[in-house]
């Protein structure tokens, strides 16, 4: 049994006993942290990230001033991409920007096969290098093939989505084959994570929440559950996989069916709303909004209280719910409903985790 099977993280993604609600924060390392900003200095992020040390020490940052139930590695769902050689940047409040936005179906000769040892060797460097200096379990993640289409399509970041959607409606062959070369690659890139050492992986698919269900089910569920299906027969259930999504209060349902071990779900719906579209084994991870970061931490409690009771109260009745070792609910890790933000002050997520365990005391 490997040391991460203990953790309170990996026991919750499992539906398991634990001995409190763990917790950690998307986007924990970055912007909002004195010690990030001073060590990337200059550096683009795609710099950033060919470098393992460096990449390493940034991924820990977090741990260390937070205490928090998992790392999340540094880099971003662009990575990938760039390493087969589709010519982007990462703009600083901005986002990914395409030199060439995918128009025509024989631009998708660019997505070519992605061979991670060889074209993005530091990604797997920078995991090793975490794996021995951390004790809490490492997440690894991509973004999922509909989020990352959206990039290649549109060019740059877009609230509309015409372009994409306009795509997926009138020629549905280029779209499905662009869909299927991502998702090709996205599982490359979670199997060369898993293989050298991520003990978890995310599926980003922060934009889902912008598709009708229609589209949702029709377009993009189809690819992103390959993809789980795919690593449950290579993996197993060795290493748990999480779903995200801004917004997707009308597709949960769909999201949680694709296959992954945890639903992560953001501060539109209430946790209680949430557990009864799962299935019996699968958990769920939130759903703190962001912006309230930003409140007087009194506020940010409160918040946080309801959201542990939501889960506490919800998962009562739920398989286990008799077993009396389990005082905590298990199948909920406690998270932000979307990243940090770059101006949150970090003394309120170290207070913050500070209040789940006291509210949730660890059993020592
Ligand atoms: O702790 C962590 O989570 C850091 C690792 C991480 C990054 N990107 C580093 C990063 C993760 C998990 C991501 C995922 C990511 N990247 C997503 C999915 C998560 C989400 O927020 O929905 C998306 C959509 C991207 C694409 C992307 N990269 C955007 C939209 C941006 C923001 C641009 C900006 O400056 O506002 C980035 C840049 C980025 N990725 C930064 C970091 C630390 C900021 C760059 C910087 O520090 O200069």
């Amino acid at each position: 049994m490997n040391a991460s099977d203990t953790s309170r993280f990996i026991k919750a993604c499992r539906n398991q006993p634990v001995d409190c609600t763990p917790v950690w924060f998307m986007r924990q390392a970055g912007r909002s942290l004195p010690e990030y900003r001073l060590k990337r200095k200059d550096l683009s992020i795609l710099e950033t990230v060919k470098n393992p040390e460096l990449s390493a020490e940034l991924t820990l940052q977090p741990v260390k001033r937070y205490d928090v139930d998992a790392a999340v590695l540094f880099s971003d769902i662009m990575v990938p991409l760039k390493a087969i050689g589709i010519e982007l940047d990462i703009l600083p409040n901005v986002g990914p920007v395409i030199a060439d936005p995918f128009t025509d179906v024989s631009h998708l000769k660019r997505i070519r096969s992605y061979e991670p040892e060889a074209d993005a060797p530091y990604v797997q460097e920078t995991i090793a290098l975490v794996k021995k200096n951390c004790d809490v379990p490492l997440i690894g993640f991509a973004g999922a093939p509909f989020t990352i289409a959206s990039y290649l399509v549109e060019g740059r970041p877009t609230r509309t989505f015409t372009k994409t959607k306009t795509l997926m409606h009138t020629d549905p062959g280029f779209w499905s084959q662009m869909m299927d070369k991502l998702s090709d690659l996205i599982l490359s890139s979670l199997t060369a994570q898993i293989t050298a050492g991520a003990d978890a992986i995310q599926l980003f698919d922060s934009w889902a929440g912008y598709l009708s269900r229609y589209d949702y089910e029709t377009y993009v569920w189809p690819f992103s559950k390959k993809i789980f299906d795919t690593l449950s027969k290579t993996f197993g259930n060795s290493v748990p996989k999480i779903h995200f999504g801004v917004g997707t209060g009308a597709i949960l349902d769909l999201m949680a069916s694709a296959g992954p071990d945890v639903l992560s779900v953001d501060w539109r719906m209430p946790l209680d709303k949430v557990f009864p579209l799962l299935g019996p084994e699968q958990a769920v991870q939130g759903n703190l909004d962001p912006a309230l970061c930003l409140a007087p931490f009194e506020a940010v409690a409160k918040e946080a209280g309801k959201i542990l009771a939501d889960a506490k109260r919800a998962n009562s009745g739920r398989k286990g719910s008799d077993n009396p070792t389990r005082s905590f609910p298990s199948g909920h890790i406690f998270n932000l409903g979307h990243g940090v933000l770059p101006e949150t002050d970090p003394d309120i997520l170290t207070r913050l985790v500070g209040f789940v365990r006291d509210h949730n005391p660890p059993a020592i």
